[in-house]
């Protein structure tokens, strides 16, 4: 099978080189110069027989409805069922509808409801952007003044969804779904403040492993049942035929997994850590997803990965951008690291803010940190910055 993958991320770089594993050909458009195979031809004009898009924009505009329409097998949901992405408050209120356990929340546009909202929290504040924000619009706070603020700004912005406060560790499950059914992928745990320690602010993810010990076959089953299958009903429900990814970001509360939120895309850099592990074809379970028809359990590698983001200086709030990137390919000499290139431009220079996923793959948790370490350690551009503390709480 040919097939044409949409982005230019980590994500991207790391789906495109699974599913070339088993593919007869992998383009991907744009790519990014960082990833083989990255061609500049709209999606529409390429020849491919499946067509697999990651990032989350051009699901919400619609590619794949467009592409549907033409004929074309594509794994990705219409802008119907992106919307859970595009929008929390939909996306809360069919939660809320399925009987997924989720935190207690209410979505506002209008102050005053909302401060007497706020008032009802005690100690942790959780406010969100109603609307797609790359996971940066949630501030999470135990500063009552801070969320107040962030509550006028994000109103001035548009709506605004105000959430109880949960505590305790955090995984995401990807579940592939063919509008009926779905199955899930080896759970990951993301990283999403920016300094080591969980402190700084929010960003699209500084690293992952994967797997995760509190994510236990009977988590994710757990889940599958009590939240991705009523979810899927619901969409069926609503008109929306779902074939795509349910990304479910989870937290491990003491009373149960309760649903943060849901993406309709594979999650970056979780994907990096996922994907890499996979032992079953990826190609056949995407276009059977995509042809309505998802079979068979995935099956996973007892192999661990970790990846490590480096990012650009100052991201996530202002990444300087055009620094020449080095040691990419001494990095990849080290047993068992691929580096998956995000935000890379022409000339190898830095043109986003997460640049690369240093990638290792070793029979323990611990092993892959080392490995992803050692690789990290032969890159460099002025500024670069990364976590140090990737797994640490599982080490
Ligand atoms: P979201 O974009 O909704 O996933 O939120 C981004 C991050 O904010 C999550 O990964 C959590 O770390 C944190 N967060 C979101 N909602 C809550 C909540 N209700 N309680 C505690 N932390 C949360
Ligand atoms: N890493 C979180 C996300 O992809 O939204």
């Amino acid at each position: 099978m040919r097939v044409c993958v949409v982005g230019g991320g980590g994500r991207e770089h790391a789906l495109a080189t699974v599913l070339g594993r088993t593919a007869t050909s992998v383009v991907i458009t744009p790519g990014n110069p960082g990833i083989p195979g990255s061609v500049a031809i709209p999606p529409e004009e390429i020849e491919a027989d499946l067509w697999v898009i990651g990032p989350e924009q051009p699901l919400v505009d619609g590619l794949a409805d467009r592409l549907r329409s033409a004929g074309k097998l594509v794994f990705g949901p219409g802008a119907d069922g992106a919307r859970l992405e595009g929008s929390k408050a939909w996306m809360k209120e069919l939660l809320v509808d399925a009987g997924v356990p989720t935190a207690r929340h209410g979505a506002f546009n209008d102050e005053a409801p909302a401060m007497a909202f706020l008032d009802t929290f005690g100690d942790l504040f959780v406010i969100k952007t109603d609307g797609l924000a790359a996971g940066k619009g949630v501030l999470v706070t135990t500063d009552r003044a801070e969320a107040i603020d962030d509550v006028r700004a994000k109103l001035r912005d548009g709506g605004v969804v105000i959430e109880e406060g949960l505590t305790g560790p955090e995984i995401s499950v990807f579940a592939v779904c063919d509008g009926t059914n779905a199955v899930a992928l080896a759970p990951a745990q993301d990283h999403k403040r920016v300094g080591d320690g969980d402190t700084g602010p929010n960003t699209g993810g500084m690293g992952a492993y994967s797997p995760v010990p509190a994510a236990t076959d009977d988590v994710v089953n757990l889940v599958m049942e009590s939240s991705v299958l009523p979810t899927l009903q619901q969409l069926t429900k609503r008109g929306v035929d779902y074939r795509g990814v349910l990304f479910a970001g989870l937290m491990l509360t003491p009373e149960g997994p309760k649903m943060l939120e849901y993406n309709v895309r594979f999650g970056d850099p979780e994907t990096q850590v996922v994907l890499p592990r996979m032992t079953s074809d990826l190609v056949e379970l995407l276009a059977g997803a995509a042809a309505g028809d998802v079979r068979g359990e995935p099956t996973f590698s007892t192999d661990a990965a970790l990846t490590v983001v480096c990012a650009s200086e100052h991201y996530p709030a202002a990444p300087r951008l055009g620094d020449p990137i080095q040691g990419i390919a001494d990095a990849e000499l080290v047993p068992g690291v691929t580096v998956f290139c995000a935000g890379v431009g022409p000339g190898m220079v830095t043109s986003g803010g997460r640049v690369l996923n240093v990638t290792a793959l070793a029979p323990t948790i611990g092993e892959a940190r080392e490995r992803a370490y050692e690789a990290v350690g032969r890159i460099s551009w002025p500024g670069m910055h990364y976590r140090t503390d990737i797994a640490g709480s599982v080490l």
